[in-house]
């Protein structure tokens, strides 16, 4: 793929796609642009190694489904998911919305910007974009980030370099809450119906 104007479905995403199309009544297939936005961005990620949508795979899922270009960009660059500009292999989502930003989000992005991480920008080496977001609906377990498809919680200026240390060396960081809890349990696990537990 060269110029992404050759973009077509693989076999796979073609019935996912159909699939997709066919929730929906007559009428009102261009209730189908998210879905179809978010497939055609997974299988960029799998032919080219990085998630995004250029203006040729947008104007593709907006042709499939008889919507204007310019209606299907509205929606994708309405939505942080969708990425406008390629990004590098880890996407870091930082959560900047006042839960976070009381639990201490400022130190999150101080780790983020020691590791050499700039907000808006991909590192030289292509391992991280920075993105600040509003709420990912993780609040309870404040601050957090998103890094591709995983959830990283509870973090702290140590995790959080700790985190994008391993991902630099390849290694896999535990996802989740990095205190141990359990979901949105109290920290320390459960102070009532602890019986029950
Ligand atoms: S405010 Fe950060 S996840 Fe909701």
């Amino acid at each position: 793929m060269t110029d992404y104007r050759d973009f077509t479905w693989t076999d796979a995403n073609k019935a996912e796609a159909d699939r997709i199309i066919a929730l929906y009544p007559p009428g009102r297939q261009a209730s189908a642009i998210m879905p179809l936005l978010w497939l055609a961005q997974y299988q960029m990620r799998d032919e080219t190694g990085i998630a995004w949508l250029p203006v040729p795979v947008i104007e593709y899922v907006a042709a499939q489904i008889g919507m204007p270009y310019i209606r299907a960009y509205e929606v994708a660059s309405f939505y942080t998911m969708y990425n406008l500009k390629p990004v590098g292999r880890y996407h870091v989502q930082l959560c900047g919305t006042t839960p976070c930003l009381l639990r201490g989000s400022d130190e999150i992005m101080k780790a983020c910007k020691d590791k050499g991480l700039k907000k808006g920008a991909t590192t030289a080496d292509g391992l991280f974009t920075l993105t600040e977001v509003e709420c990912l609906g993780a609040c309870a377990n404040a601050p957090m980030v998103q890094i591709n498809d995983d959830n990283y919680e509870d973090l702290t200026y140590d995790s959080m370099t700790g985190i994008l240390d391993m991902l630099a060396r390849g290694e896999t960081p535990k996802v989740g809450s990095q205190i141990g809890r359990t979901a949105s349990c109290p920290e320390g696990g459960p102070t009532t119906l602890t019986e029950m537990a």
